[in-house]
């Protein structure tokens, strides 16, 4: 129901049609002026009137609506109250009629929206670094897809540049396979980090690195095969956690993907002049505001740069997306900049339509983990300590549970999505393990145990098959809880629109909090039927929207917590 619209049609101002005074009209902010107001100063000066009397005027011509409960003049506003068990009665009929559809929209239809996220480092830690644009570009990928965008996901892989040369030489000289094969990407980065230790006493181990990087380049095969091992071992851990976090993608085309692709987009920015000589490297001049852009080195290598130029015009052609999205730290800030702005200089205009979805860092409480493996924080240690400590938890909260593993790796894992999307992406944030898990605070356990507590009351009281009677949601806690599972809808296309998931996060607090006073309030079991039925209406919406709501940030809802 559009309730501004239905206002607008009660109102009668000569000379102004009712598209105008929808525009006005305003949700109150205050509760004791009513539901909807109409501020009435631009339509006065339109009508050539002061703006209380014509307050006065719009109210005395407002006929009789089953929805509407009173509409007051106060100066010059006009405050409409609604009634409450009509409202009621909207809401709840929309929400569960609409089940798992309730929210989904139609803004995104026809477009296509391609996501760059997670996009880890092939040979490297999967690290509390990469938590972040992990989480956030799932999270965004679902939100657009629930808002009717065609998505598409990539992991544009760190899978090229001299490192992999390196790595090379040093497995060569002590690399261990039975080593690799138990503890995959940390034994790759054991004697990565020897190899920068040996390169610094020994310089050759650079020049072989270099060699074989070229190697790689030119498509030897031993090179290649060696590579593609460590690629093959590191995915394997990756997507393990990917698994865990709910994290899908529609693509892995890494940087190594555009080996092949960079010279035609070179001779294109050469073409157009924007690709100069210096010293022998080539750059694009981009003026006085940012340093230039450097895309191949003077000894020939391509550039970070160079790849994600190759990886747009190849998206741009293969999707032709309406929007390419980057969710990356905001440390990358600069590099971003620059190559939009090659793409701008160099005429493509479609640069407008790629935005650098900039994030803050995420760090570890102080002392809150002791890492194997010095100061880098692997993610999986994140998640598995964070299930630990949620089975303590419930081991003390909840003993017979069932399922206490499955219940403990849901509310863990959620714990860190959920404690990392609360916030304003932009923002660095200390991730406290015990602030995540607390079951009372503004956390994702308590929005779960929410939605758990929903299902257990649906489960205990009959669901009578009488008409419900709306009065018994017409009090001032149910009124909040219906002011926000309307509201549902609008928080999905802001969170979209903003590319912030903490809209809704924030959002699916309030409404577990407003449910919380709900449910103080009355109480749902022992009151007469067609009141319990309607009560039983608004448990049955709200769950479905925490658990809707968790889901589109990655987060699974147990049945029982
Ligand atoms: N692999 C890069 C890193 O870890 C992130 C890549 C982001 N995506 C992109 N198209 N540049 O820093």
């Amino acid at each position: 129901m559009d309730y501004k619209k239905l206002l607008a049609d009660t109102v009668i101002i000569e000379g102004i049609d009712s598209e105008e005074i929808m525009s006005q009209i305003v949700p109150s902010r205050d509760k004791a002026h009513g539901d909807y107001s109409l501020p009435c100063f631009r339509l006065a000066k339109a009508a050539g009137k002061n703006p209380a009397e014509l307050a006065k005027e719009v109210v005395g011509r407002i006929g009789c609506y089953n929805f509407l409960e009173k509409a007051e003049a106060a100066g010059p506003f006009v405050n409409f109250t609604l009634n409450k068990q009509s409202y009621a009665k909207d809401v709840l009929e929309k929400v569960l009629s609409a089940g798992e559809y309730y929210g989904n929209s139609d803004i995104g239809r026809g477009k296509t929206v391609c996501i760059d996220y997670s996009s880890v480092n092939i040979a490297k830690p999967f690290h509390i670094g990469h938590l972040l644009n992990t989480v956030l570009g799932a999270a965004l990928y679902r939100l657009h897809k629930k808002a009717g965008y065609n998505t598409v996901g990539i992991n544009h892989l760190g899978d090229w540049g001299t490192q992999f040369g390196k790595l090379i030489v040093a497995y060569k000289l002590w690399g261990d396979d039975k080593d690799i094969e138990k503890r995959g990407v940390r034994s790759l980065v054991d004697i990565y980090v020897k190899f920068h230790k040996e390169a610094e006493k020994n310089p050759v181990l650079d020049d072989e690195a270099r060699a074989w990087f070229k190697k790689i380049e030119d498509g030897d095969e031993e090179a290649l095969s060696i590579f593609n091992r460590f690629k093959k071992s590191t995915l394997e851990e990756v997507e393990k956690i990917y698994k865990r976090l709910n994290v899908t993608f529609d693509s892995y085309a890494g940087e190594s993907f555009y080996n092949d692709k960079m010279q035609p987009v070179l001779d294109l920015l050469t073409q157009k002049g924007l690709l100069v000589d210096d010293n022998g490297a080539k750059i694009v001049r981009l003026g006085d505001d940012m340093p230039p852009c450097l895309l191949v080195r003077s000894d020939g290598a391509t550039l970070y740069a160079t790849r994600d130029l190759a990886a747009a015009f190849y998206r741009k052609k293969t999707y032709n997306f309406d929007k390419c999205l980057y969710v990356v730290a905001s440390q990358q800030n600069l590099h971003f900049r620059q190559w939009f702005k090659v793409l701008e200089l160099a005429g493509e205009e479609w640069y407008k339509d790629l935005y650098h979805v900039a994030h803050g860092m995420v760090s570890l409480e102080e002392g809150s983990l002791s890492t194997r493996s010095g100061n880098v924080v692997y993610l999986d240690d994140v998640l598995n300590m964070a299930v630990s400590k949620s089975r303590e938890i419930i081991k003390e909260k909840s003993e017979d549970l069932p399922n206490p593993d499955e219940v403990a790796e849901q509310i863990g894992v959620g714990a860190v999505i959920f404690g990392v999307l609360y916030n304003n992406r932009i923002k660095d944030m200390t991730f406290s393990y015990s602030r995540a898990l607390n079951f009372d605070g503004e956390t994702g356990p308590y929005v779960q145990y929410t939605q758990a507590r929903c299902r257990s009351l649906l489960e205990k009281c009959s669901y009578p098959d009488c008409d419900p009677d709306y009065s018994g949601v017409a009090g001032e806690e149910a009124g909040e809880v219906l002011k926000l599972l309307d509201s549902y809808p609008d928080v999905i296309l802001s969170a979209v629109e903003k590319y912030e998931p903490c809209y809704l996060s924030r959002f699916l607090v309030d409404l577990s909090q407003a449910f919380g006073k709900f449910y103080l309030a009355c109480n749902i079991a022992k009151s007469p039927d067609a009141v319990r039925k309607a009560r039983l209406m608004l448990v049955k919406a709200v769950r479905g929207v925490l658990a809707d709501g968790l889901s589109l940030l990655g987060i699974q809802s147990p049945e029982k917590m």
